[in-house]
């Protein structure tokens, strides 16, 4: 039995470090884990790889010097480019043949999947009950705003001589028929459009948005990149809702950039583990194609991060925060997914994960 084969190839990550702390052995998830090859850990001392103060190098310290496991379930590694990774971190003394700690070993699982999987689940738990909560909302305040925009418009009559006054009422009724789009929105929340999902061509209709994108464009000097896979199959999907969902994250770019920039849209043939094959019900799993919109504007803040699908998050001064609210809904929809990926100062890119027609 070759032992070491069976370490290499295990998905979990393990590095075993000798009693000096060195990295003598280190797998190939463990490669992949911490973004850094075993050609150039291996022979390192471990603080050279991870940060002194890293939970992996203190507890395999603590594992060396009292010969005792220890875990911890759930820690961060830092990768090369300095992003951090949730992972579960179990560590175990390896003993020699006189009976001495001659090293120590830690196996680390990568928990960042299962921590994006139970963000999925907890945003669609939000926004079901934000929406019950809208709808009894909305059935309170529909009946009043329709009296009010009927009295309005009796008294815009009655002034009709008296321009000073009717400019009021103007603003009256523009205001009423704000509220209610808000409201019009809050419902589709809560009880959506169902979606008529056929086969589309994504580029066709990613250029519709674009079309609908120019001209803000223009006047904030953005240029918009495209960057197309030629060979991309058409997809699923409800054109019209998809329109909406693309439409909300290019202005949402647009938003969060200074003038001058680029706002890139993407797609190609997903190969992500998590998203890149979905079941659409009826068995089977279907391949998923991913459309990035990729903005070099503000980031979002780590603290924002969690907060950006919730229904009323924004940071906005005129913002209604429902935005990506009703982009994940659509999407959920579409038995799709979405995922931001975004760094402060740097900018975002929000990928679209939607099923192939077959
Ligand atoms: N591309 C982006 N870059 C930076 N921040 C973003 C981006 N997209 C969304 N956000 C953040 O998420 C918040 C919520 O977005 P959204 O739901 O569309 O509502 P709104 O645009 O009305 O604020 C925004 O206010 C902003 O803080
Ligand atoms: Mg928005």
């Amino acid at each position: 039995m070759n032992f070491e084969a069976v370490l290499a190839g295990l998905p979990d990550a393990v590095i075993a470090v000798d009693t000096e702390l060195r990295v003598v052995f280190w797998n190939s998830a463990a490669e992949v884990l911490a973004e850094r090859s075993a050609r150039r850990a291996e022979g390192r001392l471990l603080k050279e790889v991870f940060p002194g103060d890293a939970s992996i190098v203190r507890r395999l310290a603590e594992t060396l010097a009292s010969g005792e496991s220890r875990s911890e379930a759930e820690a961060l590694i830092e990768r090369a480019d300095r992003r951090e990774v949730p992972v579960s971190l179990v560590t175990a003394a390896l003993f020699g043949k006189d009976g001495n700690v001659g090293g120590a070993v830690a196996v680390l699982r990568d928990l960042s999947r299962i921590r994006q999987l139970e963000a999925e689940v907890r945003r669609g738990e939000t926004l079901a009950s934000a929406g019950r909560m809208a709808v009894g909302l909305a059935h309170e305040i529909r009946n009043p705003l329709g009296a009010i925009r009927g009295a309005v418009q009796l008294l815009a009559r009655e002034l009709a001589s008296e321009p000073r006054l009717t400019e009021y009422t103007t603003v009256l009724t523009s205001e009423v028929d704000r509220v209610n789009r808000i409201i019009e929105m809050l419902l589709n929340l809560a009880r959506p459009v169902p979606v008529r999902p056929v086969p589309l061509n994504l580029h066709q209709l990613l250029e519709r948005v674009a079309l609908l994108t120019e001209e803000g464009a223009r006047d904030k000097r953005i240029a918009i990149v495209r960057r197309y896979d030629p060979s991309l199959p058409p997809i699923l999907g409800d054109e019209d809702r998809l329109v909406q969902v693309f439409h909300n994250l290019v202005r949402n770019a647009m938003d969060a950039m200074k003038p001058g920039g680029t706002l890139t849209l993407a797609t190609k043939v997903s190969l992500n583990p998590l998203f890149g094959k979905m079941d659409l019900g009826g068995g089977g799993a279907r391949t998923m194609v991913e459309a990035h919109v990729i903005d070099e504007g503000s980031g979002i803040p780590a603290a924002a991060r969690a907060k950006i699908f919730d229904p009323f998050f924004t940071t906005k001064d005129h913002g209604l925060g429902l935005g990506l609210a009703i982009c994940h809904q659509i999407l959920e929809q579409h038995r799709g997914a979405i995922h931001v990926d975004s760094e402060e100062g740097r900018g975002t890119t929000v990928t679209c994960f939607l099923p192939i027609a077959r």
